[in-house]
């Protein structure tokens, strides 16, 4: 078991870590076996008919049915067990009175919603709040999404989706947490625990759907849906940790995903869905399928027909099936057949109904149809998604020129198709929150330095120049190019729409789109100070507008807060301290790009030729080179972990107890941050590793923890930080998850490029 212990040496205090204990110490309470509700299952399904097992193993979108009297008879036959998409409490409520009162049995329905990043308050996207490395900000993010949901009728989120993506080409790595196995895990538990919270039968708990299982962040091309091909080690070192770490956490549900890996899809995977997840993991709630990915293993070539399809999910162990209606149309008659044993499928309903005792559901089905109107938007949950959104933004590049001062600007001209836009800030997957509740950077920044504001007062010129992001309006450039010329200080709000990221929007060219590049080009020609701000779902590939700026800020989608968020970190009432989450690639080309590669045998030295270095007519040669691309190099252009702030921050005295331990021992860590500049400031310090030899290769880094440390102007902090060397196991030659002995390196740093390494033995 890992346990990570930080001892806070002037207080004297010993602080557990909580992240650490959430993902590995922690006796999820779904593991425990709750004799009672194990009867009440076994009563309830030997009453069962087997239409009415199958019944509860089918899951609908209340949209996408031939209408409400079609669904009502269905769920009084107990054809229907679970719903998806139905948000009015009142509607819910009536759905439940069917099941309960009229249906012969008495189950309730599950309720289940996209809840991604907040219902109506919304946060920002995944990516964005991975960036915020704060495990406590996203977990009460995500109590305040089921509180919200929950008075909607909603008791089950399909999040947290904890896909690891190297590819920003893939428009979901904006639903996800990055490129970081580490950094996933944490950010996946934290959400569970604040979906479920403490006690999972309270009516605001919300269970949470660890998604998708497994490997459809790899997705070929990063084009959605697509094959992956991922081996069993990199499945157990770097893809199948987030889950574990969730289904430890006690998340109740998991969905399968799209992808074939390997030429398996992962809904008929039986060694994934059982093997893996109920054999090793001990996994006691239900596995659902993603939308009609039941029905999808005869597009892709691996079931010949709707019964063959359902035959394969059930028997990997897939208990619900999303809208393919393959297990209500087809399993009775495998049954009977004996193509499917009731065995089989009373394991699912237990599944599934031990989810809904949990949730108590039988107790109270209903929801308090006036609820709603205290929870919606409630101040409390504004002013978290605005933490969360001062959070997630990461500044890039700053020469100095923020924050800015408004004592010393007169005229301010704010541009760009992102600076006004209340839906655009949201991001993908927003079903239910809505734009006009908003802020926008506009709206903030005119609040800031308005009349009210009490600050001298800033002549604020709004010049939108483009309308969205796509667009190519010469006519509003020049204008906005017009109006740069009378301005002190220029702040470009550009990057993406919602719709350009998320399901099944992947993009080939993560160049800006439209005239933004234009746009920023335009005014930098009035040789005013440039700041440029990046709105968006997903890395962009942006080294002309970094350059042409004088300081740039990335803000993944930051959601109904997020224009307050930008002005306070614009303003320098607020300090930058978001990390990327994912490596930034200089061009697509690059990608794959990211931080925790394994060693080639010709590993990058900094040594990169360049095209134009190339003599006409040269000689093969490959000696003297390393891995890089002759007109790309082997660099990014930011690295993973990398942030800046207004502050510095230094790392002196890195020291470790030992030169040498043994695979049960602990290792202390010891270091001093310095804030080494003129501002208050918060550091995420972050704790690198690499195993120099294995019995198979390792990545060149790993990070395995991390820590937000604020600190005053000059202020030095000790740090320690109590690491077991357990923590340093991976899936060997044997396939067996093994502290490997031999030599070790650790870094401690502000992201993954930087620091100098320590050097130990494990023996
Ligand atoms: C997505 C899932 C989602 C489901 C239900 C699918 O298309 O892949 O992530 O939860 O739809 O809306």
């Amino acid at each position: 078991m890992y346990v990570f212990f930080k001892k806070n040496k002037r207080k004297g205090r010993l602080l557990m870590v909580l992240t650490a204990c959430l993902l590995y110490s922690c006796t999820p309470t779904v593991h425990r076996q709750d004799k009672e509700v194990e009867k009440a299952i076994e009563r309830l399904v030997s009453q069962m008919t087997l239409e009415e097992k199958i019944g509860q193993m089918n899951q609908i979108s209340s949209f996408n049915t031939p209408g409400n009297s079609w669904v009502e008879d269905a769920v009084k036959d107990g054809r229907i067990g679970s719903i998806l998409n139905e948000v009015d409490p009142v509607r819910v409520n009536n759905l439940q009175k069917i099941a309960l009162d009229s249906s012969r049995l008495g189950i309730p329905l599950l309720i289940g919603r996209d809840v991604i990043h907040g219902f109506k308050t919304i946060f920002p996207i995944p990516l964005g709040l991975a960036a915020t490395f704060n495990p406590r900000l996203v977990e009460e993010g995500a109590r305040v999404a089921a509180i919200e949901a929950t008075s909607a009728g909603v008791r089950w989120t399909f999040s947290p989706m904890l896909d690891i993506s190297r590819d920003p080409r893939w428009g979901r790595i904006a639903e996800g947490f990055g490129e970081d196995t580490y950094l996933t895990s944490v950010m996946g538990v934290a959400m569970v625990k604040g979906y479920q919270g403490q006690d999972l039968s309270h009516p605001s708990a919300m269970a949470a759907c660890a998604k998708h299982f497994v490997g459809y962040g790899a997705a070929e091309g990063g084009r959605d849906y697509n094959s992956t091909y991922l081996p069993e080690r990199l499945l157990r070192n770097v893809y199948l940790p987030p889950f574990h770490a969730a289904v430890r956490a006690g998340a109740m549900t998991v969905m399968t995903s799209f992808n074939d890996n390997d030429g398996i899809p992962s809904t008929g995977n039986r060694w994934l869905t059982h093997n893996i997840l109920r054999e090793e993991w001990g996994f006691s709630g239900f596995v659902v399928s993603d939308w009609a990915s039941v029905h999808e293993m005869i597009t892709h070539g691996f079931a010949a027909h709707p019964a063959e399809a359902a035959r394969l999910a059930v028997q990997a162990g897939v208990d619900m099936d999303m809208m393919s209606f393959a297990y209500v149309s087809e399993m009775e008659q495998l049954v009977k057949e004996g193509k499917v044993s009731e065995k089989t499928v009373n394991k699912a309903v237990k599944n599934i109904l031990r989810v809904k005792f949990r949730l108590g559901l039988f107790e109270n089905p209903y929801v308090n149809e006036e609820l709603h109107k205290e929870t919606f938007y409630a101040p409390e949950h504004l002013a978290l998604a605005k933490e969360s959104a001062l959070e997630s933004v990461v500044l890039l590049s700053n020469d100095g020129t923020l924050p800015l001062d408004a004592e010393k600007i007169n005229t301010l001209l704010v541009t760009g198709p992102m600076a006004d836009d209340g839906y655009e800030q949201l991001g993908t997957w927003v079903f239910d929150g809505e734009e006009n509740a908003s802020v926008t950077p506009l709206a903030a920044i005119q609040e800031k330095l308005g009349e009210s504001s009490g600050r001298k007062r800033v002549r604020i010129v709004y010049e939108p120049g483009l309308k969205y992001s796509r667009d190519n309006d010469n006519a509003g450039i020049q204008r906005a190019a017009a109006a740069a010329r009378s301005a002190d200080a220029i702040i470009v709000f550009v990057g993406e729409e919602s719709i350009l990221s998320g399901e099944a929007h992947c993009l080939a060219d993560l160049n800006l789109q439209g005239g933004q590049s234009r746009l920023i080009q335009a005014v930098k020609e009035s040789g005013k100070p440039v700041i440029t701000v990046i709105v968006a779902g997903r890395p962009l590939t942006i080294k002309k507008e970094a350059d042409l700026s004088n300081a740039l800020l990335y803000s993944f989608h930051p959601g109904t807060m997020g224009g307050p968020a930008l002005a306070d970190l614009l303003f320098g009432d607020e300090v930058p301290s978001g990390k990327l989450p994912v490596t930034f690639p200089v061009t697509t080309g690059q990608i794959p790009i990211y931080y925790n590669h394994n060693s080639t045998g010709r590993p990058y030295q900094g040594n990169e030729t360049s095209l134009e270095n190339i003599p006409v007519r040269a000689g093969q040669t490959s000696l003297g080179n390393t891995g890089f691309y002759l007109d790309a190099g082997a660099q990014p252009l930011f690295p993973f972990g990398y942030g800046l702030s207004y502050t510095t921050f230094a790392y002196t005295n890195i020291r470790i107890d030992k030169v040498s331990y043994r695979q049960h021992d602990t290792i202390t860590l010891n270091f001093d941050l310095t804030n080494t500049g003129k501002s208050a400031g918060t550091e995420v310090a972050q704790l690198y590793v690499r195993h120099k030899t294995g019995s198979v290769t390792r990545p060149i880094k790993e990070l395995i923890f991390f820590e937000r440390i604020p600190l005053e102007s000059g202020q030095t902090r000790t740090i320690t930080w109590n690491m077991p060397i357990q923590n340093l196991a991976f899936w060997n030659l044997e396939m067996k998850e093994t502290v490997e002995t031999g030599q070790v390196e650790l870094w401690i740093a502000g992201d993954s490029a930087s620091g100098e390494s320590v050097r130990f033995e494990i023996n």
